[in-house]
């Protein structure tokens, strides 16, 4: 599973075309799998797998045969988690908005823990309206998904007619239902 995103919190004036001061959440994050087994920092926009390597977890996952040994990390779920303070005096302004310019692919976003919105789909940026939500010190989380389990649920909740091919020809060792989500790698 790939992780690219770049979050900006923008805020803005009510009823003005013209966006305020932003605050960019790049750089140092956490990321944790599914059952925490594991939880290691890892940088913003980056990948799971950039980050697991850094930390000598993995080699490097393009030389050989390494994408298939680290297989498990496309099956499992991931969750990428940040706390950050505003710079900004908030009561100045009457709207907070976080933007994404990019999510790979199926997330949770909880931001101060209220699920503030779902993602699906890495071809497309994303903007929240946290005004109710966002206060001085914040905490942010996305729960990915995985990919591959995602795109296989997808199909078989798609019952009404066959999406050809399920799957790729076995040379190229590929995931299958990838023409179930909206995703560039899989
Ligand atoms: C990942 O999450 C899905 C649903 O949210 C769950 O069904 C699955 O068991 C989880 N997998 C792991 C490895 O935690
Ligand atoms: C936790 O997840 C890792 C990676 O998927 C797996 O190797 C390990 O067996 C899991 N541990 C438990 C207790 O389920
Ligand atoms: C923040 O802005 C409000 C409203 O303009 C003001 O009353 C308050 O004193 C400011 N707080 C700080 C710490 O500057
Ligand atoms: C976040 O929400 C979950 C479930 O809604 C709850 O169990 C947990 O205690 C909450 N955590 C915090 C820090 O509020």
């Amino acid at each position: 599973m790939h992780l690219h995103l770049l979050l900006i919190l923008a805020l803005f004036r009510a009823g003005c075309v013209v966006a305020g001061p932003s605050y960019s959440l790049s750089g140092s994050w956490r990321v944790s799998n599914g059952n925490g087994s594991l939880e290691l920092p890892a940088t913003v926009p980056g990948y799971v797998h950039s980050a697991l390597h850094q930390h000598g977890l993995i080699q490097d996952p393009y030389y050989r045969f390494n994408d298939l040994n680290y297989r498990w990390i496309s099956l499992d779920n991931w969750t990428y988690s940040t706390e950050f303070k505003i710079p900004f005096n908030l009561s100045e302004w009457q709207k907070v908005k976080l933007i994404f310019d990019g999510v790979d692919t199926v997330a949770e976003i909880l931001f101060n823990n209220v699920t503030i919105g779902k993602t699906d789909n890495m071809f497309t940026g994303y903007s929240f309206d946290v005004t109710n939500v966002v206060k001085d010190v914040n905490s942010l989380k996305l729960q990915f998904r995985s990919a591959v389990q995602y795109a296989e649920c997808q199909s078989k909740a798609h019952t009404s007619y066959r999406v050809p091919p399920e799957c790729p020809p076995v040379e190229q060792k590929g995931e299958c239902h990838v023409n179930f989500i909206r995703k560039g790698l899989l």
